[in-house]
């Protein structure tokens, strides 16, 4: 998911209280100072709450766009007031993504990506809310949701409309930088999500799987099959070639409720553990393949989730899975291990859960450095399977989902999502995740957790 859109108030609070504590203990005559800027705190603290501008923006924006629609016949933007073809259902993106008022701007406004949903599902795309009771799709996304300008959609009463949100956040994550929010207030609310669960519609990080082996081929595969498995055999012979090094891992996220980082802190002691990123050596750029290292030479990739919740495997595994010119090994961490056989081909990565220490997977891993044979049983999947991320970009790609939901019937007020239950992180998360969730919650006792417990909170 794209953290660097995510703007959080409360870590800044959290920064600035971990540097009031250090001032607190050098300067100890100072307490007094302590205490006036103690009172700092909450005043800076409605103050991002008074200058959440939020709203100002769509009013900025409201004045250019937002009143047009792409009109798929003469490939123009035309005022919504002179659009003729009722045929093209219409979808209100009714809140921002990640505060970005086109949804990404490069793809709500890239004509290609407009042109080819617009066309092929019928459907336009406005963020007029003026336009709310002619929409057949009304789509919110969760991370940016007001819940201070919540409709309530009983009292709207507009029927052949469907609600949907997305979401690609853990409930961790998502409830730990929206503290205010209450589930219970979108019970009933929304027909349809698209979100890294699988009863979602539509999956943000989806994986299309395909098998190079037709049912019952088996022993007869076809001919294109035989010479693209030979081709991915060989290739997986050569990639031992360049291979030095046993872990490597990219990490920009260095506290997180998964406490990835302290299983690496123990595994290291184990085995060689090359850490690039935000909490290791430096990469040029945000882009991963920019880091000054060849993965090709690695045995094996962290592919480590910042929280552990059911089905939230996002694009930090099948961003590897799906490179074929890095054939490395992942390692994984974050959804129980059913999920990941649900979803992957088999022996395609190693998860964690099952050694009952980082030792054990330390001595495993050497095992297989030792074995090539047995490692190359882990690359094997690339010769029978082949895996495509239906969208290399996932944010970028919304807008089609949206249109074909366009079409779907919408449901009965009764049938509509509970929420609560759908988005439950105590149900949803592993309870160690829960655990410290709970005790970082309140952002004022974040930086206390880190001085007595030596607990950091993400
Ligand atoms: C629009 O998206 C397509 C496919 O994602 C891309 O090839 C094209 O360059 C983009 N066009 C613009 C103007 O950004
Ligand atoms: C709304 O739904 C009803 C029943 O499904 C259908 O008969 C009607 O044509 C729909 N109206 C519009 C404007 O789509
Ligand atoms: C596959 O083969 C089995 C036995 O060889 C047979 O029972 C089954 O009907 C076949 N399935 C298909 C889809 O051909
Ligand atoms: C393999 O399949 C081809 C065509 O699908 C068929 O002609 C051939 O007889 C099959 N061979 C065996 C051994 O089943
Ligand atoms: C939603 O689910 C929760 C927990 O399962 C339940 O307590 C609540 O009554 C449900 N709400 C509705 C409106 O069904
Ligand atoms: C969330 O899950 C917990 C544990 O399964 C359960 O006790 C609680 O009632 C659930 N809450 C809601 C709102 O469904």
């Amino acid at each position: 998911m794209k953290k660097s859109h995510q703007i959080n108030p409360n870590r800044s609070i959290n920064l600035f209280t971990q540097c009031l504590i250090i001032l607190f203990k050098k300067y100890s005559t100072l307490r007094y100072c302590f205490v006036i800027c103690f009172l700092l705190i909450p005043m800076i603290y409605f103050s991002h709450a008074i200058c959440d501008n939020h709203q100002n923006n769509e009013n900025k924006y409201a004045e250019v766009f937002p009143t047009h629609f792409f009109d798929t016949n003469t490939f123009r933007y035309i005022p919504i007031s002179k659009f003729q073809s009722p045929s093209h259902r219409l979808v209100l993106l009714w809140t921002s993504l990640f505060q970005e008022y086109y949804w990404h701007q490069e793809a709500f406004f890239n004509l290609s990506t407009i042109v080819s949903c617009s066309v092929v599902h019928k459907c336009q795309f406005t963020r007029d809310k003026s336009k709310l009771s002619q929409a057949s799709i009304v789509a919110f996304h969760l991370y940016d949701i007001n819940r201070y300008e919540l409709l309530d959609r009983r009292e709207l009463n507009i029927h052949n409309q469907s609600w949907i949100f997305v979401t690609g956040e853990s409930p961790i994550n998502f409830y730990y930088h929206n503290p205010s929010f209450l589930p219970y207030i979108l019970n009933q609310y929304f027909d349809r999500s698209i979100s890294y669960k699988y009863d979602s519609p539509y999956l943000i990080y989806s994986p299309i799987v395909k098998s190079r082996i037709l049912p019952n081929e088996t022993l007869n595969l076809s001919l294109p099959y035989t010479v693209e498995i030979d081709t991915e055999r060989q290739l997986n012979m050569k990639s031992l070639e360049p291979k030095k090094k046993s872990i490597v891992w990219i990490v920009s996220n260095c506290a997180t409720f998964s406490q990835r980082e302290k299983y690496v802190e123990e595994l290291k002691k184990f085995i060689q553990i090359d850490i690039y990123g935000r909490c290791g050596a430096p990469c040029t750029t945000k882009n991963n393949r920019q880091c000054k290292m060849n993965l090709n030479e690695y045995y094996f990739y962290l592919a480590f989730e910042n929280s552990r919740c059911k089905s939230y495997i996002t694009e930090k595994f099948w961003k590897i899975m799906t490179d074929s010119n890095h054939r490395v090994v992942p390692i994984v961490m974050g959804a129980p291990e059913d999920d990941y056989k649900r979803m992957a081909p088999k022996q395609s990565y190693i998860h964690v859960d099952d050694y009952k220490t980082p030792q054990d997977l330390a001595k495993y891993l050497h095992h297989l450095i030792d074995n090539p044979k047995k490692y190359l049983q882990y690359l094997q999947w690339r010769e029978y399977t082949k895996i495509q991320l239906r969208f290399s970009l996932p944010w970028a790609h919304l807008l089609c989902p949206l249109c074909q939901m366009a079409y779907d019937n919408p449901l009965s007020s009764n049938d509509r999502l509970n929420f609560s239950s759908w988005y439950n992180e105590t149900a949803e998360c592993h309870p160690d995740d829960v655990k410290m969730f709970k005790k970082c919650k309140q952002a004022n006792l974040r930086a206390l957790m880190s001085t007595i417990h030596g607990m950091k909170c993400p």
